[in-house]
């Protein structure tokens, strides 16, 4: 497969802080590719020096084979990018916002008016073209946002947490239409902190304080479990719990969900027998602990602890 998006020991620098941290990656042609890490790991900032619009302190890029440190204008008229803030124009109209970006890509007269039509239809906005932009619920301003970035046709899109702040159907709707997108052929970049709409990556990258963790498919990453068994441990002395089952040797790795506590082990039902034994010896009861299907979650939390043990 040809590759779309090439990263090659990318850093970026702000002072002593460094906010991208070595990445190298490569996105293949048509691939839905998640760039997953919370908030502060450096996704803004990796994707804003891919599109040409920040310059890497050292390392190098090129989106379709053109190299974003040399040529960053011609990189900018191949690609679309949403970025996190959906750069709108609130006080113009559905319409007007897409001539306006149409505009800025070069695009005018009978070419501009069918891909405007193309894409309103695409982001389901007919009807809505004198709507005021201000006045559009979330998920309508997102898919117009999504719709000015791809009047062009390029060939790779960029977004960055397209979703964020929008209501859980709006979000579904949306990566209904990625999937759309990749269908016609487009590679879709796309960064997030939501692990479910990670499962809709072919490929994913976990980042985590600026550097790369682990890369790629969901099925793959979850391999990290493969021949070790997860256990969910809920109780009533969550915190105590945790406490005691991480001095014993058959655990391997713990974590916290909310309420619920996550116990990687070797054998899945000596750990069961095992984990009640030390929940029945404090007193920690009623106690449940049972295997589970790891989540992605679990994956990232894995590689997270890996990378920085914090205990
Ligand atoms: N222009 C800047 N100057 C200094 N620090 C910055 C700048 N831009 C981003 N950072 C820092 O770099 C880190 C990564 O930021 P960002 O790429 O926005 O993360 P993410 O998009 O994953 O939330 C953060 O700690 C942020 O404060
Ligand atoms: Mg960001």
């Amino acid at each position: 497969m040809p590759v779309a998006v090439e990263a090659r020991n990318l850093t970026k620098r702000f002072g002593q802080f460094v906010a991208v941290d070595d990445l190298t990656l490569e996105v293949e042609e048509g691939e839905v590719f998640g760039f997953l890490g919370s908030n502060g790991a450096g996704k803004s900032t990796a994707i804003r020096m891919l599109c040409g619009l920040l310059a890497p302190s050292s390392g190098s890029a090129r989106v379709n084979g053109i190299d974003v440190v040399r040529d960053p204008e011609r990189v900018k008229r191949r690609i679309g990018y949403m970025s996190q803030r959906f750069s709108l124009y609130e006080d113009l109209t559905v319409l007007q916002n897409l001539r306006f970006f149409g505009g800025v890509y070069g695009l005018d007269g009978a070419t501009l008016d069918e891909r405007i039509a193309w894409a309103t239809r695409m982001a389901a906005l007919e009807g809505k073209e004198d709507l005021l932009t201000s006045e559009l619920p979330g998920g309508w301003k997102q898919r117009l946002a999504l719709a000015s970035s791809v009047l062009h046709r390029p060939g790779v899109l960029f977004l960055d947490e397209p979703t964020g702040g929008v209501d859980p159907i709006s979000r579904r709707r949306f990566w209904a239409l990625i999937d759309e997108l990749s269908g016609s052929g487009v590679t879709v970049f796309v960064t997030t902190h939501y692990l479910d709409e990670a499962e809709h990556c072919d490929r994913l990258a976990l980042i985590h304080a600026g550097r790369l963790v682990a890369l790629g498919t969901v099925s793959h990453l979850k391999q990290v479990f493969a021949g070790r068994a997860v256990l969910e441990v809920t109780c009533p002395r969550v915190v105590e719990a945790l406490q005691r089952l991480e001095q014993e040797a058959w655990v391997l790795e713990t974590s916290v969900f909310g309420t619920r506590i996550h116990l990687v082990v070797q054998d899945a039902g000596e750990g069961r027998r095992r984990g009640i034994l030390v929940l029945e010896a404090s007193g920690n009861l009623p106690a449940t602990v049972e295997l589970i299907v790891p989540s992605l979650e679990d994956v990232f939390i894995h590689h997270i602890e890996q990378e920085s043990p914090a205990h």
